[in-house]
């Protein structure tokens, strides 16, 4: 089992455990964590997954992979540890690993 806790920018946590198997944006979705929607249901294509990883977070997932970066320049709300959630196996993450949802996503 591992525990995320997703933060809005308002500071609400919102802590889920899960078995691991399953990306940030799918664990996101199931739960109906405000502020991701995977439109594109993990392809890529949307970066509606938009989430920015801890330090801690970001250091055990590693940097996002080109293809990955390629989406993420695209996104206004951007920041040094942005991630796309459906590229984030939960396996990755730390135990007690904290998740920032953006403002907005991308055309939603
Ligand atoms: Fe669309 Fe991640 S769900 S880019």
């Amino acid at each position: 089992m591992v525990e995320v806790t997703f933060v809005d920018t308002s500071g609400t946590p919102t802590p889920i455990r899960v078995a691991t198997g399953t990306t940030l944006m799918r664990l996101a979705v199931d739960n109906v964590v405000p502020g991701v929607v995977g439109q594109c249901g993990g392809n890529m294509m949307c970066g509606t997954c938009h989430v920015v990883l801890s330090e801690e977070a970001f250091a055990a997932a590693g940097p996002p992979h080109p293809e990955e970066e390629e989406m993420l320049m695209f996104l206004p709300e951007r920041q040094g540890r942005s991630r796309l959630g459906c590229q984030v196996p939960v396996s990755s993450l730390p135990v007690g690993a904290v998740v920032h949802t953006p403002e907005d996503q991308p055309g939603v």
